[in-house]
């Protein structure tokens, strides 16, 4: 296998011979070889297992050809280690049974030394890494601390966000000393990874788009720049995402990161607009579109590419994460796609 390193380039808006491709949630039920080891193992215990974890790491960079592979973990493993009771509920997604909600609750969350309680996330990524060979690029990724703290305060997944909400307008003192005690944590976490050999991460906020822009800004902007701050000094790029985001786009790119992903709500080229020239872009093909007739999400792929127009700085993915019904061969095709139609003169 060839050197690929087409994505770390696109990250910092360097020439590439044709636009790199990845999926978010790239790794998961939608795949045979991943139902397989499901099968046998629990969520939690593939994460805990570096051997299984960075085996179904690698499954969609052999299966697929994507350009970069993402650590196979989970943005709520760190809230284990500081006290949150977790569990993946059979057809339920995360549910946590101590969701937190006073300024006692949030005073009793442990500090976290990643090096310690989330060593094995850590030996994945060293493991993962050996396996590659500097062939294709790995990305780390954490939970950017507002969705990290709504799940922690409402137990579990939300449509209106009302207890978070609550507490971010009614007690702001509690909820921006919450916010810190993630940021601090996800400082350290996405530190350790980097030091483990994570050649770019990805910060997930992934339901910030429930957020108005002044709320983002009194609320969350200060930490997110934070984290993004001190994760810059490792030196490898940084993707930050959220879905919903179209009025927030400004302020995400205030908060900063090297590459900002658009969830496919937003169109790419109104989106890199806003954005300026000054970042990389990641995005944004709607999930559902994976499902459609081959012509259909061959036209939106073109779509995209068109509205991307070569700029330096695109990295093709989805505006979300993959769906699990989606079919493997789609995924597969897009890849080809967009390597075919991206392909630049001379290259
Ligand atoms: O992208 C990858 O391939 C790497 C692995 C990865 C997982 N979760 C594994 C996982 C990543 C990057 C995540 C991030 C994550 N986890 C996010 C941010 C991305 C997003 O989609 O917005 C969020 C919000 C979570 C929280 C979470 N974990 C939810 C809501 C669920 C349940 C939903 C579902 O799809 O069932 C999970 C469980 C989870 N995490 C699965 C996987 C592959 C489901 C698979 C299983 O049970 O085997």
């Amino acid at each position: 296998m060839a050197l690929n390193d087409r994505f770390l380039k696109a990250c910092r808006r360097e020439q590439v011979d044709c636009t790199p491709v990845w999926f978010m949630r790239q790794a998961g039920r939608y795949m045979a070889e991943y139902r397989a080891i499901r099968a046998q193992h629990s969520l939690l215990e593939i994460c805990q297992q570096p051997e299984l974890a960075a085996q179904v790491t690698l499954q969609p960079v052999r299966a697929l050809g994507v350009d970069a592979a993402i650590l196979f973990a989970d943005i709520l493993l760190p809230l284990m280690p500081m006290g949150i009771n977790l569990e993946f509920a059979k057809g339920e997604g995360p549910v946590i049974h101590n969701p937190i909600g006073t300024r006692a609750d949030v005073d009793a969350l442990r500090t976290v030394e990643p090096r310690e309680s989330l060593a094995h996330v850590l030996d994945t990524v060293r493991l993962v890494r050996r396996e590659l060979d500097g062939h294709t690029p790995l990305i780390g990724f954490a939970g950017a601390p507002f969705t990290l703290a709504s799940y922690i305060i409402e137990g579990g997944a939300s449509r209106n966000y009302l207890k978070t909400k609550r507490l971010m307008y009614g007690e702001a003192r509690t909820w921006h000393r919450l916010m810190a005690k993630l940021s601090c944590v996800v400082i350290d976490y996405l530190t350790a990874q980097v030091e483990a050999g994570a050649q770019a991460v990805q910060l997930f906020d992934s339901w910030v788009g429930t957020l108005s822009p002044d709320d983002y800004r009194e609320y969350v902007l200060p930490h997110s720049r934070f984290i993004i701050e001190q994760v810059q000094r490792t030196g490898v790029p940084i993707i930050h995402f959220g879905t919903d985001s179209a009025t927030l786009l400004p302020l995400m790119k205030e908060a900063g990161g090297d590459v900002i992903g658009l969830d496919w709500r937003t169109p790419l080229d109104w989106g890199w607009d806003v954005l300026g020239d000054a970042v990389a872009v990641q995005g944004n093909l709607d999930p559902t579109a994976l499902f459609a007739p081959r012509h259909v999400l061959e036209n939106k792929v073109k779509a995209i590419l068109d509205q991307a127009a070569n700029r330096p700085g695109h990295i093709f993915n989805l505006g979300h994460g993959i769906l699990q019904e989606t079919p493997v061969d789609n995924v597969k095709a897009v890849v080809e796609m967009v390597h075919e139609f991206s392909k630049r003169e001379g290259a």
